[in-house]
């Protein structure tokens, strides 16, 4: 299921932990990215192999955090909106309402053309850049209508 480069990421990570067991949170990044942005059942099975662990352990660690996307297929572009006491105080809920209309889907959807997936998660830990949102591996802050339909132009 690897490629080799990802192969050799792996074998990098290792190196920085003492035991394989510890690298479980990188390993099922890079089995993310390597799926293109969600895990599959059978690559928790290979991950359980390589480090040792019950699948049902890899399991649960996906399970729990929302970075993971497990066993759900998302757009080229995962959008996922804070809506957490700080930014929901400065307004998160009309920024969702705003992207739900924008892209012409619910919370939980993705488009049609694959290109976006509109989610939201608990605190992202910028709160003092509140209302935020992270799409894919980038933070977007201090957002408003006008800014998130720049950000979504940018992206179409
Ligand atoms: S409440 Fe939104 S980042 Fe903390």
């Amino acid at each position: 299921m690897f490629s080799d480069k990802a192969k050799e990421e792996i074998r990098q990570v290792f190196k920085k932990y003492p035991n394989k067991r510890s690298a479980v949170m990188d390993v099922l990044r890079i089995a993310q990215r390597e799926r293109g942005g969600h895990i599959e059942k059978e690559d928790m099975e290979e991950i359980a192999r390589l480090l040792g662990m019950q699948t049902v352990d890899v399991n649960a660690q996906a399970a729990f955090y929302t970075m993971y996307n497990v066993e759900k297929p998302v757009g080229k572009h995962h959008i996922q909106v804070c809506r957490n006491i700080s930014c929901s105080l400065l307004g998160a809920e009309n920024l969702i309402k705003h992207m739900e209309k924008e892209l012409n889907i619910k919370v939980g959807e993705t488009t049609p053309d694959k290109k976006f997936t509109l989610s939201t998660v608990e605190c992202l830990g910028s709160c003092g850049t509140a209302p935020m949102m992270q799409i894919n591996d980038d933070y977007y802050e201090n957002l408003s209508a006008e800014k998130i339909d720049k950000i979504l132009k940018d992206l179409k």
